[in-house]
């Protein structure tokens, strides 16, 4: 077969593609891995030009992402930078659904806009299907986030799109916590799906780093055009690490997920404990302390081997208080302590649980 016949890809399952996406081409002497590209410029005449509009270990990472979630992919300087650039794509005064409860930061820019008169936001209870379709009605772009920060609320991704769509609405589904590996919202019709990479998929508490996908190639241009105009621009060393990251994913969320469903099934046998909230699948869980807020701040500074810190997703075993936050929603229980379940030994982090429930019991 002549060098310049395409070759037919086989299409491979998911943690194939976690492993294989984004690599170098299979030429002697290439490197295995993407290297790190350390650029500001480039010599002129090509498609790169600036530091600002690509880089090759950014378009490494956004090859593998894209290739997870099955679309085309941008690498963002933080979650909340891709957050803001979807945001922005509505007009002046456009109504904007979105959940009540999700990333305080997510709800806290919607507040803002809509505090600055930028647009009206209409927030849902996102496991009232038929609210929220209502709601779509006068949508220009519906956020959703399934599950939920740190409610671990689920929402019917299908039936939304249906009714976003109806209504002429894009439809954005934040996917940090099921990652495209539990859920993929562009097969399920969505428009956009936003990530928190610093979460699961860079996976080692170690970067910060925002993406979204998309499979219509317009709003790919317009959202290329705005993150390289305001400089939403990853970090390149952040791109490296994710990539990294992701090719561990799957290993990882089946490992963390495994320890979530084993520590859902004791933690609703524990006295100390009114309300385990999971969804069923992931590895984010959040209780409510039957004692409240002072029980469970004393719970995250009892253990040795949780550490209590915000943030989730990392190989280690995290947790939090989430009403620490003074913009956490009131409706968020004032005792519900959202665990991020790690890697480590179920019995572990099991041993260490208990003796603290027991202690603040
Ligand atoms: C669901 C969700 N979306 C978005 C963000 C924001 O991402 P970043 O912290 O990377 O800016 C977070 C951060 O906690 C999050 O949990």
């Amino acid at each position: 077969m002549s060098s310049d016949e395409p070759v037919e890809q086989p299409s491979y399952r998911p943690a194939t593609v976690a492993v294989k996406a984004g690599r170098p081409g299979r030429e002697p002497d290439q490197p295995l891995n993407t290297p790190l590209t350390m650029a500001s410029t480039y010599v002129a005449g090509g498609d790169l030009e600036y530091g600002r509009y690509g880089n090759p270990t950014w378009a490494a990472f956004e090859e593998a992402l894209g290739a997870l979630e099955g679309g085309r992919c941008l690498a963002f300087s933080t979650g909340l930078a891709a957050v803001s650039t979807l945001l922005d794509l509505v007009g002046n005064g456009a109504t904007v659904v979105a959940p009540r409860h999700a990333y305080l930061g997510s709800i806290g820019q919607i507040a803002d806009l809509e505090a600055r008169g930028r647009l009206r936001a209409v927030l849902v209870d996102v496991t009232d299907t038929d609210a929220v379709v209502k709601a779509c009605e006068e949508a220009a772009l519906v956020w959703l986030e399934s599950p939920t920060n740190p409610a671990l609320e689920v929402a019917d991704i299908p039936a939304v799109v249906a009714a976003a769509h109806e209504a002429g609405a894009y439809v954005v589904v934040d996917n940090t916590f099921a990652t495209p590996l539990l859920q993929q919202p562009l097969t399920l019709g969505a428009d956009l799906v936003v990530h928190s990479a610093t979460k699961f998929i860079a996976g080692h508490s170690d970067v910060v780093l925002g993406a979204v996908v998309t499979r219509d190639p317009q709003l790919y241009d317009v959202l290329k055009n705005r993150r390289d105009m305001i400089g939403a621009t990853p970090g390149t060393l952040e791109t490296w690490l994710a990539l990294r990251g992701l090719r561990t994913l799957h290993v990882r969320l089946e490992r963390a997920q495994a320890n979530a469903q084993e520590l859902v099934r004791r933690l609703s046998e524990h006295p100390a404990i009114a309300e385990v909230r999971y969804p069923g699948f992931g590895a984010v869980v959040a209780v409510v302390l039957a004692e409240g807020a002072l029980a469970a701040d004393l719970l995250t500074h009892k253990t040795r081997l949780w550490v209590h810190a915000t943030s989730l997703g990392g190989v280690e075993s995290t947790f939090e208080r989430r009403r620490r936050w003074k913009t956490e929603p009131a409706t968020i229980p004032d005792g519900l302590v959202r665990l991020s379940v790690g890697i480590e030994d179920v019995d572990d982090l099991w041993s260490d649980l208990a003796a603290a429930l027991d202690d603040v019991c």
